[in-house]
């Protein structure tokens, strides 16, 4: 490393004091459920059913006679949507709902803080109210299957503890403002292909391992307030209608007590929907009264196809909703504000915190002034905004600083900074090189000391309603990268993408390779940043990257997007680095991988005894050191491999994981201590979570792949 340098490197942590407990109005008094009996005794038929359907796109009906209000329902997931027009899809054209815009799913996933999860959560709820929202439609929670599936970048992650961790962190934030989380899209929605109308079969198994965790810690460990129901069905039947999945496996057995809401035009019948569970349906594609939940739910009721009391159930459910965010103490509710500086450097630090530096040779980043006078940053993604693009997550964003801006914010005075566009957002399917354009850039490539190729996707890829091609780079960004790296070989790539894309084409040849996400409005900043070392990475992927799509779960199977409507998942509990380590497949980058500017070293992993019984909390020590020359923070993974198990299972599990910030030259305690109980696996032959005695292999590590530290422990 280059001394002197890097000494004032900045890792970002935040390292604040956040109370995990649930919300206090969780559980609601005597009192509180004596008015809502009181409230629905006085309400007629037709007042009750028009609390369970939308009245306009994003608005539940006022039943002003008994002081019960409107209930505003606004996307999500990484920032309050603009307003939209009560009874169509335009923009209602209003100037006072521009907003904070947070890096996308995937970007928060990666930066593996809660802590910054649940600030985002609490900014939103602040904005959300500010804005006279009462529940926000996220996060968005569903498993990453396929590289391919249009909204990964609004999910999280391909692995179902970390998932997990961010999801409750969030839902715990905003409903800490009064706002209701709505965790979507249960379950299954896992692509975009057919989503309205495709059938998911999945073992019991990779349900409650891989696809339920999510929602089950959304409403265990969170409270939940509500849960958005998913388009696609399951195993027969529409997610809005499940059974199963709403009454038996929610309600019953997980203890949700929030309400079911549907997907926008998701629901699909009366009775059904009724009987199962469903709670409100939004979105639907009708005339308010033609909604499933509107005059056709009167006439079952006076039909007798249905009692009542279900109605006064789900009207229960809404008006315990509304108790819980103070909707009728508006004197006791959080008010909320909107665009403040401390919103906008939230948005700062989790950006930060994302990025993740995959690849560092000779260290070539940060980049030295001393060196490097001139910088070519080339790419239509250094111009790019993306807040406003992915659908229904879209966001009207404040502004939007884009990583040119960012570095001539950041470093104008520094370096010559000089900008090519390289390639050209063009309509799909797009896969022709614009040599012109690359001819350019790679003759101004050779002019500088270094260049950046800002290079990705965009949300013509990382989109709602569809699932991309393939994983290539669009636009010949690879022969603009190769002929960038020709002409200059201190080349950096930096990928903006929500999802995996297919790097093997240039990941041998350029020294240095950022993921720097849809960051959100001060993404070109923090990019920035982590160029200059003013902030020393830390971020981690939340998804394997493959060599190539083909190597990956559900596509090695031929099982994406499914045929004939019909999706089995054979890659089972087998998704993301369980499928690559379990069958041994190298991928380019594995989940968990980033580097830092410092060294990070694992040493004396302990555990106070051999033997646990499953009663007992195991408790694992180490001790992690900063060896560099600069701060810098460490996600130590905690993977489990359990190779004695009655059924097969993945060669490593993560069930643990801490974010350390430690300053150049110090060392520290970790102490991981986790019940053995969650340790088990779903056994689907015997119904029941299992850990059978035997051995369990403890595994510490940088990467899923870059294990430093193994302990066996015994299971009584
Ligand atoms: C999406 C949801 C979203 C809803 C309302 C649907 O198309 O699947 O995630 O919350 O629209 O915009």
């Amino acid at each position: 490393m280059k001394a002197g340098l890097y000494i004032s490197c900045l890792a970002l942590l935040l390292l604040v004091n956040i109370n995990n407990g649930l919300h206090a109005a969780d559980k609601l008094s005597k009192q509180e459920e004596k008015k809502i009996s009181s409230l629905i005794s006085k309400m007629s038929l037709e007042e009750k059913v028009s609390l369970l359907h939308g009245n306009s796109k994003f608005y539940v009906a006022a039943v002003p006679r008994l002081g019960i209000p409107e209930l505003a329902l606004s996307d999500g997931p990484h920032g309050v949507r603009a307003e939209i027009s009560r009874d169509s899809w335009n923009y209602a054209g209003r100037t006072d709902d521009s907003s904070t815009y947070f890096p996308t799913g995937t970007a928060l996933a990666a930066s593996w803080n809660p802590n910054l999860a649940r600030l985002r959560g609490e900014v939103l709820g602040e904005e959300a109210r500010f804005r006279g929202k009462d529940i926000l439609l996220g996060p968005g929670v569903n498993i990453i299957r396929s590289p391919l599936c249009g909204r990964n970048f609004e999910y999280m992650s391909e692995d179902p503890y970390l998932t997990a961790q961010m999801t409750t962190a969030y839902i715990r934030g905003l409903q800490s403002r009064d706002v209701a989380a709505c965790v979507k899209h249960y379950l299954a929605n896992n692509q975009e292909t057919d989503r309205g109308t495709v059938d998911v079969y999945m073992s019991d198994r990779a349900l409650h391992e891989i696809y339920l965790p999510a929602y089950k810690a959304a409403v265990q460990e969170a409270g939940t307030y509500s849960i958005m129901t998913a388009y696609n069905k399951f195993r027969g039947i529409w997610c809005a209608e499940h059974p199963y999945l709403l009454d038996s496996l929610m309600r019953r057995d997980l203890g949700f007590d929030g309400i079911f809401v549907s997907d926008w035009n998701g629901t699909h019948s009366t009775l059904a929907s009724a009987k199962a569970g469903l709670d409100l349906e939004m979105g639907t594609d009708k005339p308010y009264n033609d909604y499933y939940y509107a005059q056709s739910l009167i006439d079952a009721v006076r039909k007798g196809e249905l009692p009542e009391s279900l109605i006064d159930q789900k009207v229960a459910g809404v008006l315990r909703l509304m108790m819980k965010l103070k909707i009728f103490d508006s004197a006791g509710r959080f008010e909320g504000s909107m665009n403040t500086p401390e919103h906008q450097q939230a948005t700062y630090l989790s950006a930060a915190e994302s990025i993740v530096l995959l690849k560092n040779e000779n260290n070539i980043l940060p980049l030295d002034p001393s060196q490097i006078k001139s910088l070519a940053v080339i790419g239509d993604n250094a111009t790019r905004k993306h807040s406003f693009g992915g659908q229904s997550s879209e966001i009207k964003a404040l502004y939007e600083v884009t990583p040119l801006e960012g570095l001539k914010n950041r470093a104008g005075a520094q370096f010559d900074i000089r900008f090519a566009q390289g390639y050209q957002k063009s309509h799909r399917p797009s896969d022709r090189p614009d040599w012109e354009l690359i001819n350019q850039a790679a003759a101004l490539a050779a002019q500088c000391d270094a260049a950046v190729v800002m290079a990705g996707l965009n949300h013509d890829y990382d989109t709602e309603s569809r699932d991309k091609p393939d994983m290539a780079l669009p636009y010949g960004q690879l022969e603009l990268i190769r002929a960038v790296f020709n002409a200059n070989p201190k080349t950096i790539v930096v990928i903006i993408a929500g999802s995996a894309v297919d790097m093997a084409g240039f990941n041998y040849r350029v020294p240095g390779l950022l993921w720097a996400w849809y960051n959100g409005m001060e993404g070109g900043n923090a990019l920035a940043d982590v160029l200059l070392g003013k902030v020393n990475p830390s971020g981690k992927m939340p998804f394997s990257l493959p060599v190539c799509l083909d190597q990956s779960n559900a596509h090695a199977l031929g099982e994406f997007p499914g045929r004939d409507q019909k999706v089995n998942y054979f890659d089972d509990i087998f998704v993301g680095y369980r499928w690559f380590d379990t069958y041994d497949i190298a991928p380019l980058y594995p989940f968990g991988h980033g580097l830092s500017y410092t060294r990070f070293e694992y040493s004396e992993l302990r555990v106070d005894k051999d033997e646990w019984s499953m009663d007992e909390k195991l408790r694992l020590s180490m001790i992690l050191s900063n060896t560099g020359r600069c701060d810098g923070a460490e996600v130590v993974q905690l993977y489990v491999s359990d190779p004695e198990s009655e059924l097969p299972r993945p060669q490593k599990e993560l069930k643990a994981f801490q974010k350390v910030l430690l300053k150049a030259g110090e060392s520290r305690e970790l102490v991981f201590e986790l019940h053995l109980g969650s340790l088990a696996y779903y056994n689907d032959i015997k119904k029941e979570w299992l850990l059978e005695p035997g051995r369990i292999k403890c595994l510490l590590g940088s990467s899923s792949r870059d294990i430093r530290q193994e302990i066996n422990i015994r299971v009584k």
